[in-house]
């Protein structure tokens, strides 16, 4: 009986507050589920970013029907329903993210529907997304197990523990021609690591809203982990961040 009402409340929700949203034939998440500011407000924003990602990992990584993608930080499914836009089912894609709510959407809209695509929630601690995190960044999958492994303004909300942590994890789990593209706020002559910069940007408010690292500082920690940046592109990314392109040196 609880679960027959659990499941009456939800639809009744869903009617007064839909939680997705058809366009161009995709379904995409709510306005109020979107992560990123005004920036995916527009439906049509969201889509298409999420399609030119697709696009980038096309262009510039070779992302095929057949190839394994780790999206770490994967919000509301950007990148997946690009991915499913643009190029159509992998043989496999993993989200990850430490927030319930666009794990449960992307569950019950991609994953149920797509079942090379699945999602899964790690209960690792940030201030901003997760607070009462308690878990060790470990990631539950076997050595060299993805081709491509992505990062959109994630470690943008991180400090260096974290990164670190992450860093460790994508050595071993990228397969030896595997490739990583993130985004990051990287600058000259700055402290190495700054929460919310003043007059950087634009107003930053709580935790972890805009980690920025000093470039060579960064790039050291990309090289200590044991990756080489093949292409960095500074600045044109959401909200300054700049573009990474790494493969294992
Ligand atoms: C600004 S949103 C970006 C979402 C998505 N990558 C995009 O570009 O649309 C940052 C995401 O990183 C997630 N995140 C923060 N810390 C994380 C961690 N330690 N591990 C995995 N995800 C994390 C947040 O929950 C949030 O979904």
């Amino acid at each position: 009986m609880t679960k027959v009402l659990i499941k009456a409340a939800r639809r009744l929700r869903n009617i007064v507050r839909p939680e997705s949203i058809t366009h161009r034939g995709m379904v995409i998440p709510a306005k109020y589920l979107r992560f990123g500011g005004t920036n995916f407000a527009h439906d049509e924003s969201f889509l298409s970013s999420g399609e030119d990602e697709a696009i980038r990992l096309q262009r510039e990584f070779g992302i095929h029907k057949g190839s394994a993608v780790l999206d770490i930080g994967c919000g509301p499914g950007r990148l997946p329903i690009g991915i499913l836009s643009k190029i159509g089912e992998l043989r496999a894609y993993r989200g990850i993210d430490v927030s319930d709510a666009p794990i449960e959407w992307c569950k019950k809209y991609i994953e149920k529907k797509y079942p090379t695509f699945q999602f899964l929630k790690i209960n690792a601690k940030n201030e901003r997304y997760n607070p009462t995190g308690t878990e060790q960044i470990k990631l539950p999958f076997t050595d060299q197990a993805f081709d491509i492994i992505y990062l959109y303004s994630v470690f943008s909300h991180m400090k260096t523990p974290d990164i670190k942590a992450y860093l460790s994890e994508f050595k071993r789990l990228l397969k030896p021609t595997g490739k990583v593209f993130l985004t990051a706020f990287t600058e000259e002559f700055v402290p190495d690591m700054e929460e919310n910069p003043p007059n950087y940007k634009t107003g930053w408010k709580g935790a972890l809203h805009c980690v920025r690292y000093e470039k060579n500082c960064f790039n050291k920690l990309i090289s200590d982990h044991g990756f080489k940046v093949d292409k960095y592109e500074y600045g044109v990314e959401t909200d300054g961040q700049s573009g990474f392109y790494l493969s294992l040196s």
